[in-house]
């Protein structure tokens, strides 16, 4: 492994058991998981690994040469899972097993429960890396802080005054209903990205490309994120799809500052209690990412790496653990206590279609005889 060979990076994430609740990941099954990457990186299926959580959800940040989608690395990820699911069904931690929907592994974790953000890059001389883990909500959590990273020159002075981002960047958008998805170019289609994915249920930022002319090759991403809808795979709820994504930064990239700029807006994400509300997005270091206040409010943790000319992951380093992110921890409990007091009403509560727990057919069915006709 050395500069300017291909490299894949491989963030893969479940919830496969709650302690107590919904609300954290125990150490044991850190345990668990690392010792099942270990052996595979000494075997050689990987070149280097680390284990960390936000929330229930047990992350598995890896890094090789066998491409997305490889077999043997989600088959890895696969048996970390299931292994770790074992010890979460004997300490009875709740829900354990909960985001593994299929009970053999065939090829690819996509569809099967875990939420999956891999990139295949080709290796700069020295290339930053920043992990998203997010708990307590969406994939479409991810729309509006990779928009200001990649497309508001109000967060990222890069667009304006380096000459390498000054043309800047493609974005995939995926409609997550109907399964298609579209490539958008920034600055020109910037009101039409925004329209599509203003509507963050629906539509949600997948991959950033480099534009022709740039640096680094156009079609490798500088960020993807994670894009798996558990409710659509389970065919009911089964848990939020608490995502991930991978951003990469510096030389012709937002830098790191302008990485993390959009998370010191707190701003308001799908998901929290039942995943049916919404609620401010709190940047919290990995200890902290432990949902207590009506199971939330939503956490997202940033791990800042550096991927060595051998692929090895040097990190992480903990970067909201910072007081520069105190103003936005706070922000985000004054947004909380705001919400909370809307109690069951939206915009608190989420519309009808969003909502992935919801009584009101069964409401409707028992009212039907009593709703009568108005004049
Ligand atoms: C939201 C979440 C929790 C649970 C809630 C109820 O994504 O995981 O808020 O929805 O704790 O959980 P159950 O139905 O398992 O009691
Ligand atoms: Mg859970
Ligand atoms: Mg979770």
């Amino acid at each position: 492994m050395a500069v300017g060979e291909k490299i894949t990076i491989s963030v893969i994430k479940a919830d496969i058991g709650g302690w107590p609740g919904h609300s954290r990941v125990h150490p044991q099954l850190i345990e668990t998981a690392e010792e099942v990457l270990a052996k595979a990186k000494e075997e050689g299926t990987i070149i280097d690994f680390y284990v960390a959580y936000a929330g229930d959800d047990l992350q598995l940040i890896m890094t090789h040469k066998k491409g997305v989608d490889s077999s043997d690395v989600h088959g890895l990820a696969w048996k970390a899972f299931e292994e770790a699911t074992k010890v979460a069904k004997e300490l009875g931690l709740y829900g354990a097993g909960q985001d593994l929907l299929k009970d053999a592994f065939s090829g690819n974790v996509r569809g099967m429960g875990p939420g999956v953000a891999e990139m295949e890059i080709t290796l700069r001389k020295s290339e930053p890396i920043v992990t998203f883990h997010m708990d307590k909500t969406e994939p479409g959590a991810f729309n509006l802080p990779i928009f200001r990273m990649f497309a508001d020159p109000f967060n990222t002075a890069g667009l304006v005054i380096d000459p390498k981002m000054h043309a800047g960047f493609r974005f995939e958008v995926w409609d997550i209903l109907k399964h298609k998805r579209v490539i958008l170019n920034t600055p020109e289609e910037v009101y039409d990205l925004l329209a599509l994915i203003g509507a963050k249920s629906r539509y949600v930022i997948k991959r950033v490309y480099p534009k022709e002319g740039h640096p680094l090759p156009k079609d490798e991403p500088v960020a993807v994120v994670s894009t798996e809808k558990l409710y659509e795979i389970a065919g009911e709820y089964v848990g939020k799809d608490d995502p991930v994504a991978i951003v990469r930064a510096q030389s012709g990239l937002p830098a790191l500052g302008e990485v993390l700029e959009p998370f010191a807006f707190p701003h308001l994400v799908s998901g929290w209690m039942r995943g049916s509300h919404n609620g401010p997005i709190m940047p919290v270091p990995m200890n902290y990412a432990n949902p207590t206040r009506f199971d939330g409010p939503p956490r997202v943790v940033a791990l800042g790496w550096q991927i060595s000319p051998e692929g090895k992951l040097v990190g992480p380093v903990d970067l909201f653990d910072d007081p520069a992110y105190d103003y936005a921890r706070q922000k985000a409990l004054e947004i909380t206590e705001y919400m909370r007091r809307h109690g069951p009403f939206e915009p608190h509560r989420l519309p009808l279609e969003d909502m992935e727990y919801t009584t009101l057919p069964g409401v409707l069915k028992r009212l039907e005889e009593r709703f009568e006709d108005i004049e």
